[in-house]
């Protein structure tokens, strides 16, 4: 049984004690592919089992789906359950004959208060609970200052519909003027070996600087530092990753060099590649929680193991180095 590391969590004077190794629920209901619901099921019962229960889910995932697919678990054993959900990402569901081409289901941004009204009623409704424990802007909308979002935001707060705020992807000066109307318990931002960009935009230091937690999604590279994608063409027909520029076969081909020297590290230190990249990016700051996804039972139990393993300094100091030396190829989106 794997002893998943805590952190205290929230807003000056509410902290409560959460997982560092949460769950990124994304792809239970599509997203990179097929997906089977009865093994979608068990990884959140056994996530449960586990003391995985930090999990998040947005909205849009599975165009709702997934908020209810997380519903009907919470429902049955949802107390020690800690959930955050997002909203602003407007996608058109595609129906069966989607090719994976988000361009043709991105359908903009909306951050207006009506819309923050609106959408925290349906996430509600979806996870079949009295107050969301995390609500999260998933992306800044442009057209609507973010004092005006996050003020709808802090609204629901106070009506005790939502117990703490999140940003996503946002920039540190939003972070910081939108922590001037209420204060943010968590930034969500991509970051992993291949994805270090939150070291130098300000964001992390604007996190360190406010307390605010750093949820780090996509930590595993979605999937792709696992190593088992090498092939453009063996990503499924609607898996979203095959049209992003860092899965293009180019991409991959230079980024396979990062993937090769992390395996060569992991033989060297005798540990299982995932778990180590997951706990070196645990020691990368402390305030921070990762969200890894996964679509299996197996993978969901390798990944809360990383909390049992502890790297040396050396380890740690290899990794960056590996991590420095190497020149991504492909934007993130
Ligand atoms: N805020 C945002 O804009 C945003 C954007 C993206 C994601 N997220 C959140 O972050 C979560 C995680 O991100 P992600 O799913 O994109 O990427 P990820 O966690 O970096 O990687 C997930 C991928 O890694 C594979 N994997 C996981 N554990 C593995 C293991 N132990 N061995 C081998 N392969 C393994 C999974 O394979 P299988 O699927 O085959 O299990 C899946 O393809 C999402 O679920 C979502 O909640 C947020």
């Amino acid at each position: 049984m794997s002893s998943i590391p805590t952190i205290k969590f929230g807003v000056p004077g509410d902290k409560i004690t959460v997982p560092r190794i949460g769950l990124g629920t994304m792809t239970l209901t599509g997203g990179y592919g097929s997906f089977d619901i009865a093994e979608s099921t068990a990884i959140l019962n056994r996530a449960i089992d586990i003391g995985c229960t930090f999990w998040d889910t947005a909205d849009s995932y599975g165009f709702g789906a997934n908020e209810k697919l997380l519903g009907s678990v919470l429902n049955q054993r949802g107390e020690n359950v800690f959930v955050g959900t997002k909203f602003g990402l407007l996608l058109k569901n595609p129906g069966p004959d989607f090719d994976g081409d988000f361009s043709k289901i991105f359908q903009g941004i909306s951050g207006t208060p009506e819309y923050v009204r609106e959408q925290v009623e349906s996430s509600l409704e979806s996870l079949g609970v009295d107050r969301i424990d995390l609500y999260y802007q998933h992306r800044v909308d442009p057209s609507v200052p973010i004092e005006v979002t996050v003020g709808a935001m802090a609204e629901l707060v106070k009506e005790g519909k939502v117990r703490y705020l999140g940003l996503s992807e946002c920039t540190a000066d939003e972070l910081r003027r939108a922590y001037k109307v209420h204060p943010i318990a968590a930034v969500q931002f991509e970051y992993s070996p291949w994805t270090t960009d939150i070291e130098r935009n300000g964001v992390l230091d604007a996190c360190r600087e406010l307390g605010v937690t750093v949820v780090a999604y996509s930590p595993l590279g979605r999937g792709f530092l696992a190593g088992n994608i090498r092939k453009n063409e063996d990503l499924d027909k609607t898996d979203w990753r095959r049209s992003n520029p860092r899965f293009q076969q180019e991409s991959i081909d230079n980024n396979l060099k990062l993937v090769e020297g992390l395996d060569a590290l992991a033989k060297k230190h005798g540990k299982s590649k995932v778990q180590m990249t997951l706990a070196w990016l645990l020691t990368q700051e402390p305030n921070m929680i990762v969200i890894p996804g996964t679509r299996r039972v197996k993978y969901l139990d390798e990944n809360s193991g990383a909390g049992n393993i502890t790297l040396t300094d050396e380890e740690i100091r290899d990794i960056r180095q590996l991590v420095d030396s190497i020149d991504i190829k492909g934007s993130r989106y």
